[in-house]
């Protein structure tokens, strides 16, 4: 037996002693009930107070959790259960898919897998390019001034925490004006007659859903022929969207598409070979395109997980399944919210009202909003609490959390209502 063969044997042994002996941490899918989309609630199990590493197997302190972390966020255990299972030994190769290079067929084959996942997922057209790339969405605050850059002016709309922070990157490469008029709080955003949007800009960009503030469009600003970017990293695949009105658009993975790491973008081939000559090789649009984003390594773990999630995105009933659950769940919440007189308060504008985080405060006060964060970690509800600069609590409804899950959610909220009524 060669070397290459031998280390593969040992590893599959390997694999067997680790996954036949319970191996798998605690609390993780080897220890879960299936999830099966709006079927019985697939709650993560775990062990009270586990501490990462080696963990005991099942007791009988174990408890569901609901996890809404904002980003990076819950992945579908279904999704986890397949990265497990072939983790130590990648399609038959004896090594790991973290460990493969990405000039090898293999990764070939997952990266222009993921871009085709995607593509029929979005219906996105053959002139667009699909980009994998690192830096995060805030590479991306840089990248498209930097990409898109010919007159020197772009208009940005300014509706929450990360299209501000997008807007004072631009206006360092470029004359940035703001299209609504300046606001200190981000509870909705300005009507059309207050837009103000100039023909010769190089592009307008707005974030589509505001993540800590839960401001999101309801319908793609229309920009003429202006190109549009956008920042779609806390809603993309969470409802259809019409690529074609679009110049570009990016999103960070780690809420519906994967682990935190990646960046996706699509951009319009039109728009390649523009920009700015300064724009670093690595954020080039068109360098990357024409390297089909090996121009360096990308996060190969990475675009592999995130193809193992639009997978499932589609086993499930692609965008417009995904669509018609977030508008389940956003309702449950702001039903919720809206009739318990007063004890909740959903305070974003309801014509602005995102989909997939959203803000909620307790009238009462930061006390009691401490209190609720508490009782609801104690019954399994994890990272409920709003982001530190807005305070109170979020709920972050991204795919993989499931309508049974956000039902036992109302419930909590309801007994807590009662008990804790003024
Ligand atoms: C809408 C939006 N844009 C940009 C970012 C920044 O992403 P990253 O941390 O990947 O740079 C976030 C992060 O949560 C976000 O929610």
């Amino acid at each position: 037996m060669d070397r290459w063969r031998r280390a593969a044997a040992q590893r599959r042994k390997l694999a067997a002693r680790r996954l036949g002996a319970g191996g798998g941490r605690a609390g993780r899918p080897d220890a879960l009930p299936a999830e099966d989309g709006d079927g019985p609630a697939g709650d993560r199990t775990v062990t009270d107070g586990a501490a990462p590493g080696p963990q005991p197997p099942h007791s009988a302190m174990e408890q569901p959790i609901v996890f809404f972390g904002p980003g990076p966020s819950k992945i579908p255990d279904q999704v986890l259960e397949r990265v497990q299972a072939e983790l130590l030994n990648y399609a038959g190769t004896g090594v790991s898919v973290m460990e493969i290079s990405h000039r090898s067929a293999e990764f070939q084959q997952i990266i222009s897998g993921t871009e085709t996942r995607l593509r029929r997922l979005l219906h996105i057209p053959d002139n667009y390019r699909v980009l994998f790339v690192q830096g995060g969405a805030t590479g991306q605050f840089a990248a498209v001034p930097l990409n898109l850059c010919v007159n020197g002016k772009a208009d940005y709309f300014i509706t929450g925490t990360w299209s501000k922070k997008a807007a004072a990157e631009a206006a360092r490469y470029l004359d940035m004006q703001p299209v609504l008029p300046a606001t200190e709080k981000f509870l909705g955003i300005a009507g059309r007659d207050q837009w103000r949007l100039r023909p010769d800009a190089d592009y307008v960009y707005y974030c589509d859903n505001e993540t800590v503030e839960g401001v999101e469009f309801q319908e793609v600003p229309d920009t003429g022929d202006v190109p549009l970017v956008a920042d779609m990293s806390s809603n993309i695949l969470t409802r259809p969207i019409d690529v074609s009105k679009f110049g570009v658009i990016f999103a960070g993975a780690q809420k519906n598409m994967g682990p935190a790491g990646l960046t996706i973008v699509i951009v319009r081939e039109d728009l390649l070979g523009r920009g700015l000559p300064v724009c670093p090789s690595v954020l080039s649009y068109s360098t990357m395109a024409k390297a089909g984003s090996l121009y360096n390594t990308p996060p190969c773990f990475n675009v592999y997980v995130t193809g193992k999630v639009l997978d499932w995105v589609e086993e499930q009933g692609g965008v417009e399944e995904m669509s018609k659950r977030s508008d389940t769940k956003a309702k449950l919440i702001y039903t919720a919210a809206d009739q318990s007189d007063g004890f909740y308060v959903a305070p974003v504008d309801g014509a602005a009202r995102s989909r997939t985080t959203v803000q909620l405060r307790i009238s009462a006060g930061a006390e009691l909003e401490k209190k609720f964060l508490k009782e609801a970690e104690e019954v399994g509800f994890k990272s409920l609490k709003g982001h530190r600069s807005v305070g109170g609590l979020r709920v972050a409804l991204f795919n993989a959390l499931t309508v049974p899950q956000i039902e036992k959610l109302v419930k909590f909220l309801g007994q807590f209502a009662t008990q804790n009524r003024g």
